[in-house]
């Protein structure tokens, strides 16, 4: 079993890839697939002149994204200063977003800056598996529950426990090894989050938006390139083929990255 990171390397990771990548999506993630599909289902719930909050945001690839076609007012947040740093130059970038609408803070889940009740919804992409422990991921949970208004809306895209397992059920069957979790994450039990948040948070929906991009670029995709030959790389993201996926309605329940949409009591 791979060895687990400490939250000061978790940290040094989020570090590096800020000062590796500067203002490019990869700072957050190679699979800007998946990212693209996060931002759509998020903002199908996001209308025009919400507040709302961005927690880990990282360069602001998707905080973004999601004000450009949602209209929302939002503030983006991540304990990395030099990914607010790279946030803020893709914002004064962005001539097409009114800049008053945007805002970036260095802030951390753990303990969140803003006042309770302050926001019509929170959004937290791949963030709480970045917390070391089931004990923290509860904290930062919570704290994103204290600052949403009743009513609001918790948006959290994140890996889960169960996703994965589902996905390499699939990958076994064709004689493909189980993708391992990374050694930086730890993924959510979904039932375990909703019986978490329970008291302050309904569950709404758990999305599987992304099952058929996973199956189709961890599954078939491999099996393709064995036929294929060298040439191709089954993990290369910016494929067509993963463009294409991408594009597919979602089918099945093989997608690590799933959106829970949790309402605020
Ligand atoms: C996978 S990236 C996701 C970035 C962004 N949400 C997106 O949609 O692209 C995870 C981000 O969470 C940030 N992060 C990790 N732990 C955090 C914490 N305790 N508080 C705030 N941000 C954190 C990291 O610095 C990193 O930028």
């Amino acid at each position: 079993m791979t060895s687990r990171f400490s939250s000061e390397r978790i940290m040094e990771f989020w570090t590096e890839q800020a000062l590796a990548h500067g203002q490019e999506a990869g700072a957050s993630w190679s699979d800007v697939r998946v990212m693209e599909m996060e931002v759509r289902e998020i903002a199908k719930r996001l209308g025009h002149g919400m507040r709302v909050l961005d927690v880990g945001c990282a360069n602001g690839f998707s905080t973004l994204q999601l004000a450009r076609s949602t209209g929302i007012n939002v503030r983006g947040i991540d304990y990395i200063p030099e990914m607010i740093e790279a946030a803020r130059l893709n914002l004064a970038e962005s001539k097409d977003i009114p800049q008053a609408q945007v805002e970036f803070d260095v802030g951390n889940i753990l303990s969140l800056a803003e006042a309770d009740q302050s926001f019509d919804a929170v959004v937290v992409i791949r963030v709480v598996i970045n917390l070391e422990n089931w004990q923290r991921q509860q904290q930062g949970l919570l704290e994103c529950a204290r600052v949403l208004r009743p009513g609001g809306l918790l948006l959290l895209s994140e890996a889960t426990l169960q996703g994965l397992s589902r996905l390499n059920a699939l990958r076994r069957e064709w004689g493909l090894d189980d993708i391992p979790m990374p050694p930086f994450n730890f993924y959510l039990d979904e039932p375990k989050v909703a019986a978490h948040l329970e008291g302050s948070l309904e569950l709404v929906e758990i999305v599987n938006f992304a099952s058929t991009y996973f199956a189709a670029t961890r599954v078939i995709k491999p099996l393709l390139a064995k036929l294929a030959g060298d040439f191709v790389n089954p993990a290369d993201p910016l494929m067509e083929f993963n463009r294409w996926m991408s594009t597919a309605p979602a089918w099945g329940d093989y997608g690590t990255q799933k959106l829970l949409v949790f309402r605020k009591r």
